[in-house]
């Protein structure tokens, strides 16, 4: 075990103050608003659920980004269809001109995220999918809320899906919505008395573990000790499995997908108050900004004035030095992630910045139980870590 300070959450916590402040945010829409509505076990499960509402003949191409992470293309394997890819564009909108001719005519759907909660507007992608009568699955895993550009999130598409675990502090759980069509039915298996039990310890083992609770926690002690001896030999821990298809399909873990959520994701979804979740992670990006915007070695990804209407989920900030940056940041074990495991077969296209995001833009997470203490904490080790990569890279001229 590495010693050194306690490792900071990599999602939403669970805690007292979880259940305080204003129900909504003014003036913030959200993935709350939209008409229709059903919950999944995850963001992935509920792409998946979205494929599965289009009644797609085996074997459609479903159009994906490049950059991407491999849970935004299992679904797309698991629904038996088939993937095929178009570039991104510096917004990080795709660029259409990229696809074939063929391969536009034999698409049946596209997949559009909104990377890092940076919500933009899909107009023109919404005419492009009407012209060529193609599905629009409007990804919001990174934006539950604000605004893309004229619209509400989630509003473009024909299907939005959303990730619950990276917004609010549930043990699992996504959304599949729709702003105009009622969804058919999901034919979702209900969960059994003992996984709803584990998913109520696992939300209270996290934050306990992150200290959270405090003056209460010993009370769960016994309860979660029994629950650790029960599991331990159900875990298994994955190794570094080579990037094949199907160990990528494996390691997205789509074997809930077809699962109702669980109740503490449902209650806790609906209870939690939403105008700290965007105060808060406003306010940690802010912070990046101000110790990560004007740095030697690294750029923000792209201007982004993120009190004009959205909430973020990430701040992208891009590192020449990626690969020694990362590691760093990693061995401390801080909250960032890098989309560096590409789906196996993905291709290169012409002036697709896809590839290099996958490579140089590090995601700093902005989630509201990360404090003020924590975020700086990150930024100034990745200011440490840029310095030194400045003062150990060769001297070679880009
Ligand atoms: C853009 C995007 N879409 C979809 C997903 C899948 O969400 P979940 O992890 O809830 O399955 C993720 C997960 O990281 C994501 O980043």
């Amino acid at each position: 075990m590495s010693s050194g300070p306690r490792p900071l959450p990599r999602t939403p916590l669970l805690d007292w103050s979880s259940f305080t402040g204003a129900r909504r945010a003014p003036g913030v829409h959200s993935i709350d608003d939209l008409g229709h509505y059903a919950v999944t076990t995850s963001g992935r499960a509920a792409i998946y659920q979205a494929l599965l509402q289009l009644r797609l003949e085996p074997g459609s191409v479903v159009l994906v980004p490049t950059y991407h992470c491999p849970t935004m293309i299992a679904p797309v394997i698991l629904a038996k269809l088939e993937v095929a890819y178009f570039a991104i564009r510096a917004d990080g909108l795709p660029n259409l001109d990229t696809i074939d001719p063929a391969t536009v005519s034999r698409a049946r759907a596209i997949l559009v995220s909104h990377y890092f909660g940076r919500a933009r507007s899909l107009a023109s992608v919404r005419q492009w999918c009407d012209e060529h009568r193609i599905a629009l699955i409007e990804d919001c895993a990174h934006c539950y809320f604000g605004d893309a550009g004229e619209r509400p999130v989630g509003t473009w598409g024909d299907f939005a899906t959303a990730s619950l675990t990276k917004f609010f502090p549930v043990p699992e759980g996504g959304v599949l919505v729709s702003a105009r069509t009622p969804l058919a039915t999901l034919a979702l298996a209900p969960q059994g008395f003992k996984a709803q039990l584990k998913s109520w310890l696992d939300v209270l083992e996290l934050a306990i573990t992150h200290g959270r609770f405090a003056g209460i926690n010993w009370l769960f002690a016994g309860l979660l000790q029994l629950k650790n001896h029960r599991h331990r030999a159900e875990i298994s821990v994955p190794g570094e499995a080579s990037a094949t298809a199907d160990n990528m399909l494996l390691a997205s873990h789509m074997g809930r997908s077809d699962h109702a959520p669980v109740s503490a994701t449902i209650l806790l979804h609906e209870m939690l108050p939403r105008a700290a979740i965007v105060a808060r992670r406003r306010r940690n990006f802010g912070i990046y900004v101000r110790h990560l915007a004007q740095l030697q070695g690294a750029h923000t990804l792209y201007d982004w004035p993120v009190e004009d209407s959205s909430v973020p989920y990430a701040f992208p900030l891009w590192v020449d030095d990626a690969d020694g940056v990362y590691q760093g940041l990693r061995e401390q074990r801080l909250p960032v992630f890098r989309w560096d495991r590409v789906w196996p077969g993905t291709p290169r296209i012409t002036d697709d910045l896809g590839p290099s995001w996958s490579h140089h833009v590090l995601q700093f997470l902005c989630h509201q139980d990360l404090s003020e203490a924590d975020v700086t904490r990150t930024a100034l080790a990745t200011r440490r870590l840029l310095s030194q990569s400045r003062t150990s890279a060769p001297s070679i001229l880009q």
